[in-house]
């Protein structure tokens, strides 16, 4: 298994990831989705939204820290990751896509719950619309957002721009519907060769928009790129609906 190697100053956390291991492509979004429960205040929350709840592992920390609820509502507009996601009485998947207009009225109905979102909304096409309608869907929210500081060395270094939104832009957006904190948190993942690295690229959840270069500019890049290690910026987000 990976091994978290050091503790980085400030508030960078550092992990070392070695080949062939089990849990590969997701090391971030897990320890992401672990920091964003454990900022939760109760121990039992009447329904709880999940934005973009992947195969789990939101519901997982709720579970490991015996955090209970009602009614837990998983978002996700792939049916492939719900199809992985823990079922049960009182959960309910909904298959919806949250760039989109109509999505949101079958989860609108409960103005009481609380709407968590981990590693996910940093996809959304429009993201003023997907906040403008999830500020309506629950009385409290806590997000964890990747930036645009994810992978900021390698986008200099090929001179391309990050295909999601800086903190900036998140933090504006999200201020005209929640009355909001934010916490900006940096990640190193070490690797021991630059193969695997840009393998992890290609293969995790937090594309580095490297689709934008051909083989040549990749071959290029992995040359040149300086350090033996990947960025990843979270912004961490708690936050009211005005
Ligand atoms: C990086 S995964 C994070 C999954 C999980 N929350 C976690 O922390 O491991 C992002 C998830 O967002 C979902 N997603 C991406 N765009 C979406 C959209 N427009 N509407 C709904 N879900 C979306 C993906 O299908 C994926 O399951």
């Amino acid at each position: 298994m990976p091994n978290k190697v050091k503790k980085q100053p400030s508030a960078v956390k550092g992990f070392s990831r070695f080949a062939h291991t089990y849990d590969q492509y997701n090391m971030i979004q897990a320890e992401v989705a672990e920091e964003l429960v454990s900022r939760l205040k109760k121990s039992h929350y009447s329904t709880i939204i999940d934005i973009g709840c992947g195969s789990g592992a939101v519901i997982k920390n709720l579970q490991n820290r015996s955090i209970t609820f009602d009614k837990f509502i998983a978002v996700d507009l792939s049916e492939a990751m719900l199809s992985l996601h823990p079922s049960g009485a009182n959960i309910h998947q909904c298959c919806i896509d949250f760039s989109s207009h109509d999505s949101f009225n079958e989860l609108c109905g409960n103005k009481e719950a609380l709407v968590l979102s981990s590693s996910a909304l940093q996809w959304s096409k429009d993201l003023d619309l997907t906040l403008s309608r999830l500020a309506k869907c629950g009385k409290r929210a806590y997000f964890a957002i990747f930036t645009s500081g994810t992978f900021k060395t390698l986008h200099e270094c090929a001179g391309i721009r990050s295909p999601i939104y800086s903190d900036k832009e998140l933090k504006k957006v999200i201020s005209n519907y929640y009355e909001a904190t934010f916490m900006l948190q940096s990640y190193q993942l070490t690797f021991s060769n630059t193969k695997e690295m840009f393998r992890y690229i290609q293969k995790s959840g937090v594309s580095g928009g490297e689709r934008q270069l051909g083989f040549k500019e990749m071959k290029r890049l992995m040359e040149a790129y300086p350090l033996d290690y990947l960025e990843f910026e979270v912004l961490f987000v708690e936050a009211k609906p005005f």
